[in-house]
């Protein structure tokens, strides 16, 4: 493999998919880790020595967020410009960005990985939903992201069995056991893809 690109997480939560990529970071080329909110995702990040942006959608009037989206989406921007980021990874982010970002400099330059087997489950609370419709295999998709929620190109998907008795929380644990193996091998492959 050529030069590693530099490469941004996006996370919002506990961090689990980042936690699972810190041992290859170099590879992967980690050089950012940007979250909407403090979470642990954050923590993880300066526990490994890796650069953190804040960017909480708070500092936005919660009321007026979708008149903000374009501007906070502005700001990440501007920060992904300064820090040379050729690609990023949306690892549980949980804030839509505006379609500006798709559209302009990281068109083709987003990754998002999903916990269901798209295109069916799109949304949030998708292992409950998986669940409720009685599938007996949903899984993860890792896709490029577009200004169309869940939806782009799909780069790699892997099926998880629903078991009888699982919960959300036993359900989602087996999908991101398979996603913190499938995600950051996507990452290296997509990433080699790109000029
Ligand atoms: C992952 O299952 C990811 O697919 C999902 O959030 C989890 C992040 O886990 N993403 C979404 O639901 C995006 N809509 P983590 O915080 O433990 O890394």
């Amino acid at each position: 493999m050529g030069i590693p690109k530099r490469v941004a997480i996006f996370v919002s939560g506990t961090g689990s998919l980042l936690e699972a990529m810190i041992p290859q970071k170099d590879e992967l080329g980690i050089v950012l880790v940007l979250a909407d909110r403090p979470c642990r995702g954050l923590e993880i990040a300066r526990a490994a020595g890796i650069e953190t942006e804040l960017v909480k959608r708070t500092d936005f009037n919660p009321k007026r967020f979708d008149a903000e989206r374009d501007v906070y989406t502005l700001r990440i921007l501007q920060i992904l410009i300064g820090c040379q980021i050729d690609l990023v990874a949306m690892a549980g982010f949980m804030t839509i960005l505006h379609r500006v970002i798709f559209e302009r400099g990281f068109k083709g330059r987003i990754l998002n990985t999903h916990p269901a087997l798209l295109p069916m489950f799109k949304g949030n609370h998708v292992v409950l939903d998986a669940i409720l419709a009685g599938v007996k295999v949903t899984g993860c998709t890792v896709h490029v992201a577009t200004e169309v929620r869940d939806e782009g190109p799909i780069l790699a998907q892997k099926a998880v069995d629903v078991l009888p008795n699982d919960t959300v929380e036993t359900l989602w644990e087996r999908i991101k056991v398979v996603e913190r193996v499938l995600y950051p091998k996507t990452i290296l492959e997509y990433a080699a893809t790109l000029k």
